[in-house]
């Protein structure tokens, strides 16, 4: 630990903290929430969906008897569902009482070393250095450090190196500081040296390298998907019906519902779409006549891959025989199903 290091984020956190609801409290069920919420989200979205979480489900018993249906619904927009599954199962696993020991903290589902230390130290204050995005580039410039941070050794020397910084009297409160201080001051893009109360000590700005650290060994690449979905008009007793299915593969939106969809390997034009043979195994010829399109190149990014997306209409006859894999949803019941944002994009601005 060193006092000067520690004590300058404690004091540049006390006038810079965000104020959020997760942080006035020390109940670990409420950091575990927004914990799982911001591994993957930013606080600007997160938001408003842990006050929606917190409120519907405010403790460890609410959220294991919910149906897993109810649950995915209110992760609905956030992506990376299995986040969602993975708290219910493991709210599921705790008998009513959230655990309080570091070991039984770090086997529940869906928790990481990350997790478990942000869990401990800022609702138990437990001595847990946390090692997130913004640790690993506040300390790999601080100290100058190249060796990359997603290698084996890299991973072990900042786990190292974040243990050793820790204020083990103050674990809780030095933790949140400088993961603030990585997101707010020491920002990936530009950091703010000029301002900053660690820069007699920085080896990256006394030797100009800021932007060359933290050093990454793989960059991932970012692959592109076409998706073609189609949404069926049906009528039967007076009521207009749709189709969905809900996606199961080991893929992006697991569990969650979509509209008949053919994915295809380049981006389609709507003549070439409408030749494909996949259409004649889900509809009639008559059917496929009423086919159009409703919405082209939509494009949704998600990490590491980007989506483009069309929308098709199809309107089936009374008798149709179509589509018997798929389940059949009143449109009126269509916003109690769980859907990709795309879809929720599509079912606002395309579907009249
Ligand atoms: N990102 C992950 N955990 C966070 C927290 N407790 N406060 C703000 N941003 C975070
Ligand atoms: Fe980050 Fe610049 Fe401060 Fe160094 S001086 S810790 S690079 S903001």
């Amino acid at each position: 630990m060193n006092i000067n290091f520690s004590t300058r984020l404690i004091d540049w956190y006390a006038d810079h903290k965000r104020h959020l609801p997760w942080r006035e409290t020390s109940d670990p069920y409420r950091i575990w929430i927004s914990e799982i919420i911001l591994q993957q989200t930013r606080v600007a979205q997160g938001y408003d969906y842990f006050l929606r979480f917190i409120h519907r489900f405010p403790d460890v018993r609410s959220l294991a008897e919910a149906s897993d249906e109810e649950v995915m619904k209110l992760w609905q927009g956030l992506g990376y569902y299995s986040r969602a599954r993975h708290l219910h199962q493991a709210a599921g696993s705790m008998q009513g009482v959230f655990p309080s020991t570091y070991a039984e903290v770090r086997a529940l589902k869906g928790v990481g070393d990350y997790t478990a230390a942000a869990i401990c130290s800022f609702a138990y204050n437990m001595p847990c250095p946390v090692v997130d995005g913004n640790v690993y580039r506040v300390l790999a410039r601080y100290f100058g450090i190249d060796t990359p941070i997603d290698t084996t050794n890299g991973k072990k020397l900042f786990a190292a190196l974040a243990d050793e910084m820790l204020d083990r009297q103050r674990p809780a409160v030095y933790n949140q500081a400088i993961m603030d201080f990585g997101a707010l001051q020491c920002t990936p893009q530009s950091p703010d040296c000029l301002q900053c109360p660690l820069v007699d000590g920085c080896v990256a700005a006394r030797e100009g390298r800021t932007a060359q650290l933290p050093v990454k060994q793989h960059k991932v690449k970012t692959s592109c998907r076409y998706l073609n979905y189609i949404y069926v008009r049906a009528r039967a007793n007076e009521k207009e019906y749709t189709f969905l299915k809900k996606r199961t593969a080991n893929d992006i939106w697991q569990n969650l519902y979509e509209f008949p969809l053919i994915e295809s390997d380049a981006p389609l034009s709507e003549e070439a779409f409408k030749r494909l043979p996949q259409l004649s195994l889900l509809f009639a010829a008559d059917e496929l006549s009423t086919l159009h399109v409703l919405c082209r190149d939509v494009k949704h990014v998600l990490t590491h891959r980007i989506i483009y997306a069309n929308l098709y209409e199809v309107t089936l006859s009374e008798s149709s025989a179509a589509l018997t894999d798929y389940i059949k949803v009143d449109v009126n019941e269509l916003g109690e199903y769980a859907v990709p944002r795309l879809i929720q994009t599509f079912i606002e601005t395309c579907i009249g």
